[in-house]
């Protein structure tokens, strides 16, 4: 089967720049990208590229390749249903703020809404492609609503999660480690919708790198691997709060156990605790997924990672307050860095949100210093979390535009995101104009210890 047209639902981290390097490989084909939310698609259209509303490396020069030509960014959610042979469903699915399964499961409100309007829409047969992370049987019940709602006409069901990263999701979708590609393989219908995928990823991914498996294996395979990172992250943050105790480095620790061919390097950097969309969202949807099948020791086995990343972020916090002579009532703390890792201008779960609130009940006065996160962004995080009405986030919290800004006349400053540019900060300068004695807090092993110790900081960086 020849894909001509290509719809994606939700121009979002992932739906974006999966279309545009899908549009940019395969120019044969017409991809529309289409958002309820107009200033999203606005953005994505604007005349100067620089101006897209996702922060990627590489991605305007990409959307500038394709845009216009075969990658269309639109409102207009039925006109692109109703012309796509396949549509990719890349909806947020958040974790559950209400009702049964809260806190824990994932909200698939927007992935049903999408199936009826998919199923209102199609005129004629249509594969749909999850993109969105999903618990596991999701495909199970968007094939129950196309089937019983539609008219009459047939869909295929694939699971294509994305392993992408925030940061480097231009070179993941270029050069990725594999795509997993999940479809009904025991029927003829299947392996053909499952192939038209293939073809689609083949113009630029070798072959040997496709791995097609069943629809629920593919679902979990996401859940899993996310799993696993997260869970690496979590045991290397415990072993920090030992080494601080034992004198043990955990830079020191991390490179001779990763140097371990069968442990492997990456993702072993202590850090004040893992964030982003996917990686507590995912584990909290093994662990609900778990419960529900009655595996408590399974789904406890899991939960220990979200509470050691939580425990990560709180002992962070609470070792400034200690250090700060047990009070930082009144003091001001510079934090450099909001999103939840460098490269990006995402904030979702980071820890910086949680270490700010900590250090808000303690009354602290907050100034933020972040290259890419917008001033609204940190204020809408701040009262998601409804600690505190948003008029005292306000008027504790202040946003500034540069380092040193921020550390001006601070009683500490505190490194929560591990952006290249404060390794060349002045970091002389931002010391003479602290309060004495000033304090770094490094929460990303960024700084050289050495160094911050012979300017005269009191220096104290997680894990040694
Ligand atoms: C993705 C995945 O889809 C999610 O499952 C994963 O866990 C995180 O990454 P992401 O692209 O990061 O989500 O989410 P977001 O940036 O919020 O984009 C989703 C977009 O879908 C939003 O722009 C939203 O407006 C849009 N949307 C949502 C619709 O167009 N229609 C809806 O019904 C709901
Ligand atoms: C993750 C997965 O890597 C990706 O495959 C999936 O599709 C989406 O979720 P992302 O959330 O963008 O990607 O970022 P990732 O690079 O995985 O980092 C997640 C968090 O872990 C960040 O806060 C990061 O700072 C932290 N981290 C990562 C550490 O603290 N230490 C590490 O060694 C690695």
């Amino acid at each position: 089967m020849n894909i001509k047209n290509i719809c994606c639902i939700g121009a979002g981290y992932v739906g974006g720049p999966t279309m545009a390097v899908i549009a940019q490989k395969c120019p044969e084909i017409n991809v529309t990208v289409v958002d309820i939310n107009e200033q999203r698609i606005a953005a994505w259209n604007d005349e100067n590229v620089e101006n897209i509303p996702i922060y990627e490396p590489g991605l305007s020069d990409v959307v500038k390749e394709a845009r216009g030509r075969n990658l269309f960014f639109s409102t207009d959610v039925d006109a692109a249903i109703d012309k796509a042979d396949m549509i990719f469903i890349s909806v947020n699915t958040p974790t559950k703020t209400y009702g049964i399964g809260k806190g824990m499961a994932a909200d698939l409100k927007f992935i049903e809404l999408c199936a009826r309007q998919i199923a209102r829409v199609s005129k004629d047969d249509k594969i749909v492609v999850e993109k969105s992370t999903l618990p596991v049987r999701t495909a199970e019940a968007l094939k129950n609503i196309l089937d019983n709602t539609g008219n009459g006409v047939n869909y295929q069901i694939l699971s294509n999660p994305e392993f992408l990263a925030e940061g480097t999701a231009v070179d993941d979708l270029m050069n990725p480690d594999r795509v997993l590609i999940g479809g009904d393989l025991d029927t003829s219908e299947g392996k053909e919708a499952v192939e038209a995928l293939v073809d689609i990823y083949a113009h630029w991914i070798p072959r040997e790198r496709l791995l097609t498996t069943n629809v629920w294996s593919s679902e979990l395979s996401k859940l899993t691997a996310n799993a696993f990172l997260a869970q690496r992250v979590s045991s290397i943050n415990a072993m920090s709060e030992l080494c601080e105790k034992t004198g043990a480095d955990v830079n020191e620790v991390s490179k001779a156990v990763g140097m371990d061919s069968r442990i492997g390097p990456k993702f072993l950097k202590s850090s004040v605790g893992f964030g982003g969309s996917c990686f507590q969202k995912d584990i909290l949807n093994l662990v609900y997924i778990s419960k529900s099948f009655g595996l408590h020791e399974v789904a406890d086995y899991w939960e220990q990672v979200i509470i050691m990343n939580d425990y990560q972020k709180r002992r962070f916090a609470y070792k400034i307050v200690q250090t700060l002579f047990n009070t930082v009532s009144g003091k001001k703390i510079a934090l450099l860095g909001w999103a939840f890792k460098k490269d990006t201008n995402d904030t979702r779960e980071s820890a910086a949100i949680y270490v700010a609130d900590y250090l808000l009940n303690e009354q602290a006065e907050i100034v933020v210093y972040d290259p890419k996160v917008k001033t609204e962004q940190i204020y809408a995080d701040l009262d998601y979390l409804n600690t505190r009405s948003s008029e005292e986030n306000k008027a504790k919290v202040k946003v500034v535009n540069t380092a040193y800004e921020a550390a001006k006349d601070a009683h500490a400053v505190a490194v929560l995101t591990e952006w290249d540019e404060f390794k060349g900060l002045d970091w002389e300068k931002i010391y003479k104009e602290m309060l004495k004695p000033a304090f770094l807090f490094d929460g990303r092993r960024l700084l050289d210890k050495q160094t911050k110790e012979e300017i005269g900081f009191e220096f104290y960086a997680i894990g040694n």
